[in-house]
């Protein structure tokens, strides 16, 4: 390895500013970024990728809001601007120079097979952005860019981590280096694939339509236990085995909610449980859901009243942020055979 690599390990996670946060973006990602900030073994970089939304339309005013209301939803769940680098992506020019390395790296037949452009783009995918093809590039500089050796991310992003890791080999393969590391996905607990609550075939997402289908860390009490009171289950009481969840994906969600939530494991959770119906178990799990949820939401609005005060612990963070990077860059461009670079 280079001189540029640290001996603390670097974990870098990234969320984009499409919409309001998830129940889902909570518990598996922001939850766990929490974790890994707090227990001390690694230096943990989090960023609103901005660059990354635009991918898809995103309205000016809108994109604004949602990256300051991403900001704060960080904030509020614990990440501390102090101990973590907290910054938006486009405010590192770094992000964007190592992702036409990548774009230059990284193959065509890579990027399509990817099942969230497939998804994004739809059946006209002749009518998607170019960005939305390019983006896991844009993805894997996020991560190299730091030297990243640990990416805390929900099930959905597994496929893009393994094209970082694809990235990283090809380009220390061609140029003959052992430059970039080869990243661990960090994807485990309970809550990596929080579904839907109202089809327990799909993930929770700030884009499905239906408002029912997921609760937002804006959402307030009222409209948490609505949520929960109505989200889909089956006529079943609770089995006594997590076996008995196998079949029952709408049951095994909830079940797995409350787990999160907790943070307990979803055995002990069935253990308490085992034989009650929805009726009795829904609003023991609205409660929890108020109790853990209902801090982080006043934290939020908060901290939202003083946008001028986000915009400058972004500052901060994206200076920071930019201090690990340059050097990385510059290599890279050294490596590269940029002239201006160096050697
Ligand atoms: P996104 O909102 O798509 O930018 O996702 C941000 C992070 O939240 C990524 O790590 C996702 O894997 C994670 N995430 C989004 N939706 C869910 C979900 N329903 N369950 C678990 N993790 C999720
Ligand atoms: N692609 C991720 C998502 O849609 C967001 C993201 C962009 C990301 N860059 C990243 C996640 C780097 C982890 C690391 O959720």
């Amino acid at each position: 390895m280079t001189d540029n690599t640290t001996f603390t390990p670097r974990v870098f996670s990234g969320i984009q500013p499409s919409g309001g946060l998830t129940l889902g973006n909570y518990l598996g990602a922001i939850k766990r970024f929490v974790e890994m900030q707090d227990g001390g073994t690694y230096q943990t970089i989090y960023c609103m990728v901005d660059l990354h939304a635009i991918t898809v339309w995103q309205n000016p005013s809108d994109l604004r809001r949602n990256t300051r209301e991403l900001a704060a939803g960080y904030i509020a769940s614990g990440i501390d601007p102090e101990r973590s680098i907290l910054m938006n992506q486009s405010q590192v020019p770094e992000h964007t120079q190592l992702g036409w390395i990548f774009n230059c790296v990284a193959r065509m037949g890579w990027m399509k097979r990817m099942t969230q452009f497939k998804d994004k783009a739809g059946k006209n995918a002749e009518n998607a952005s170019l960005g939305l093809l390019a983006y896991p590039a844009l993805m894997a500089a996020d991560i190299l860019l730091y030297h990243s050796t640990h990416v805390p991310v929900g099930d959905d992003q597994k496929q893009h981590l393994e094209l970082t890791r694809d990235v990283a080999t090809k380009f220390n393969h061609d140029y003959g280096v052992d430059f970039f590391p080869i990243t661990e996905p960090v994807i485990h607990g309970v809550a990596t694939r929080v579904m839907s609550l109202r089809d327990g075939s799909k993930k929770m997402s700030k884009s499905d339509p239906s408002d029912m289908s997921r609760i937002n860390l804006t959402d307030d009490a009222d409209a948490i236990a609505q949520k929960i009171r109505k989200a889909k289950t089956d006529p079943e009481p609770l089995p006594d085995t997590l076996d008995g969840l196998a079949d029952r994906p709408e049951a095994a969600n909830l079940v797995n909610i409350y787990a999160a939530l907790d943070d307990r494991g979803a055995d002990d959770v069935i253990a308490e449980f085992a034989g009650q119906q929805f009726g009795a178990f829904k609003p023991k799990l609205a409660d929890l859901a108020v109790a853990k949820l209902s801090p982080i939401s006043c934290e939020m609005s908060r901290l939202m009243d003083d946008s001028a005060e986000l915009d400058r612990l972004l500052a901060r963070g994206a200076d920071r942020a930019r201090e690990l990077a340059a050097p990385v860059l510059k290599k890279t461009y050294e490596i590269v055979g940029m002239v201006g670079a160096g050697t």
